[in-house]
């Protein structure tokens, strides 16, 4: 199916995190799915083909979202973009992180010594985010936010909200370089790489992850995705001229 076109992948866990892009596209079509709860749409954004699946919460939705929009259209480029719980204190709600890598902070095989995070037997547990879309992504959130509103670092994912600053702690203290914690960015990059398919991780902050998160993202999600639109469309027109 549609092998013919090269796409830009955008996938967003949530409705809100995706249907302005989706409303954004012209020749819109929907792409039924054998999925019960997978909404896939194509069109183009600002005139480059892309593909926008809403995955659904958690990495386990995130990963089979990625390997069904690799397997059914030609992907160039995967871009996951959502909002984030800040995690290191300078990152603060409304700024942007850019993943130059993913981890998924809650494997945990420490019974056998593996450190928290580690995926024993596969060749890495960080994947990294193809340094030209970071780099591109970086320099759109920057012309968007100034560059004291945004980050590039390690973003955590894990099938956890955090909303603690138990939690928070407990997650920093295992990996002092995070920035943010959400909770599918890593299962896509994991797929990504397996299929050695460039991606980058965009991300807005909605909440700091602490005992006022469930609050500030209810308050900040509506607020920051604009923005975050904003940045991923200019990734999307920036990341089609640097492949042509
Ligand atoms: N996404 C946005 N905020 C989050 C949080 N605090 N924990 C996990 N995922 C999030």
């Amino acid at each position: 199916m549609e092998r013919n076109i090269e796409r830009i992948a955008i996938i967003g866990a949530m409705d809100e995190e995706v249907v302005a892009l989706r409303d954004g596209l012209t020749e819109l079509e929907e792409h039924p799915t054998p999925f019960t709860d997978l909404p896939v749409f194509t069109g183009k954004l600002d005139g480059v083909e892309v593909v926008i699946a809403r995955c659904g919460i958690g990495k386990v939705n995130a990963a089979l979202a990625t390997q069904y929009l690799i397997d059914q259209f030609s992907l160039k480029a995967i871009i996951n973009s959502g909002v984030a719980g800040g995690i290191s204190p300078e990152v603060k709600i409304g700024q942007l992180v850019i993943g130059h890598s993913s981890l998924q902070h809650d494997f945990d095989v420490s019974h056998f010594d593996y450190p928290q995070g580690t995926i024993p037997r596969l060749e890495t547990s960080i994947f990294k985010g193809d340094p030209n879309l970071v780099e591109l992504a970086f320099e759109a959130g920057e012309n968007k936010v100034g560059a004291e509103n945004i980050h590039r670092g390690l973003i955590v994912s894990g099938d956890q909200f955090v909303s603690s600053v138990e939690q928070k702690q407990s997650i920093l203290a295992a990996f002092p370089t995070a920035t943010c914690v959400e909770m599918e960015g890593a299962a896509i990059a994991h797929v990504a790489w397996l299929n050695q398919i460039p991606h980058v991780i965009v991300r807005a902050i909605s909440d700091q992850a602490d005992n006022t998160a469930p609050d500030d993202f209810d308050a900040y999600l509506l607020e920051v995705i604009p923005t975050l639109n904003g940045v991923i469309r200019a990734l999307v027109r920036s990341a089609h001229q640097n492949a042509n």
